[in-house]
């Protein structure tokens, strides 16, 4: 079945039978993943697969031996998420494996220093929100209307992710004065190595390529026809690096 994909992965029935009534509805070119589709799945695999590791490396040499029910109880959610950074994987090596000229990507990442649960929670805050922004940047990227709709899965996966961390780390999370929306980031900036939320050049180790826009520019941050200067798209190399959170 051409959507497994979505029974496989948590969906239910709702999902399965609208997915089939569209790929029913229309056969254009595009309803398959492109070439062009692959790439972007590649970077998205390596990027989900840089968070699956940091956890997986992570969380239990930092919460695995404390007696302390806080700690432990937390532990628990921290298995949750570690699970779903799994099949965020398997769903992108499912989809890709359709795709032509896919190939996992072979990355040797790096990882912060974590000696304490404060600052694991500070680090997967970071990268969850990252990621979340990565995949919402990707979604603009792709040709075929499966890969967006796995973009916009993997997004919502790892905003909850962040959301739920973030916001014991975060005391201004939900602020009722907010301005912006989620952020977004664009490959390139995802790939710069500035130590800020928005890239991870640092940890990626150089095996991972910004695909190529198929509509050319494309602004990656704001909705607004408007955006501000700073984060202005004037080339493509600069709209792939501009980041605002502003809507
Ligand atoms: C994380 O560990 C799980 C099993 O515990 C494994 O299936 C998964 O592939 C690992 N993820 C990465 C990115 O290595
Ligand atoms: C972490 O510990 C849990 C429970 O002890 C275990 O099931 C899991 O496989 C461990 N994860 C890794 C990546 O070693
Ligand atoms: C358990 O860990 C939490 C979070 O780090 C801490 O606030 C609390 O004081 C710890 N409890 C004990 C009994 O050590
Ligand atoms: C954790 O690492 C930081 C910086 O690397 C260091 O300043 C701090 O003392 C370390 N804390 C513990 C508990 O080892
Ligand atoms: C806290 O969250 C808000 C809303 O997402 C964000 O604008 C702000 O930069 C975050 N602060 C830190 C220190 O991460
Ligand atoms: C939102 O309010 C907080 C205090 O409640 C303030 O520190 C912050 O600067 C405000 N942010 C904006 C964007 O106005
Ligand atoms: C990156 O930022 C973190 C937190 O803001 C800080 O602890 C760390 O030292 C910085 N790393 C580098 C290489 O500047």
């Amino acid at each position: 079945m051409r959507f497994n994909i979505v029974t496989l992965l948590l969906a239910g029935v709702t999902a399965t039978s609208a997915a089939t009534t569209t790929s029913a509805a229309s056969s254009a070119s595009t309803c398959s993943p492109s070439s062009s589709d692959a790439k972007v799945l590649e970077f998205a695999l390596g990027v989900s697969n840089f968070i699956g590791s940091f956890y997986n490396s992570t969380v239990n040499s930092t919460f695995g031996e404390s007696n302390n029910a806080t700690i432990k109880a937390y532990q628990k959610i921290l298995f949750g998420l570690e699970k779903g950074n799994t099949l965020s994987s398997v769903a992108i090596e499912k989809v890709g494996a359709k795709a032509s000229g896919f190939s996992k990507p072979k990355c040797d990442y790096k990882f912060p220093e974590v000696n304490s649960t404060q600052t694991w929670a500070q680090w997967a805050y970071r990268f969850e929100d990252t990621v979340t922004g990565a995949f919402i940047g990707l979604a603009g990227y792709t040709e075929s209307p499966e890969v967006s709709f796995l973009m916009a899965r993997l997004a919502a996966e790892h905003s909850a992710h962040s959301s739920l961390i973030g916001s014991r780390v975060n005391s201004t999370y939900f602020a009722q004065n907010s301005t912006s929306l989620v952020a977004a980031y664009g490959p390139a900036q995802i790939l710069s190595t500035r130590n800020q939320t928005g890239s991870l050049g640092e940890y990626l180790g150089d095996c991972l390529t910004a695909p190529t826009s198929p509509c050319g520019q494309l602004r990656i941050g704001p909705l607004a026809a408007t955006p501000s200067p700073s984060s202005g798209a004037a080339s493509s190399s600069s709209l792939a690096t501009s980041a605002s959170k502003k809507i």
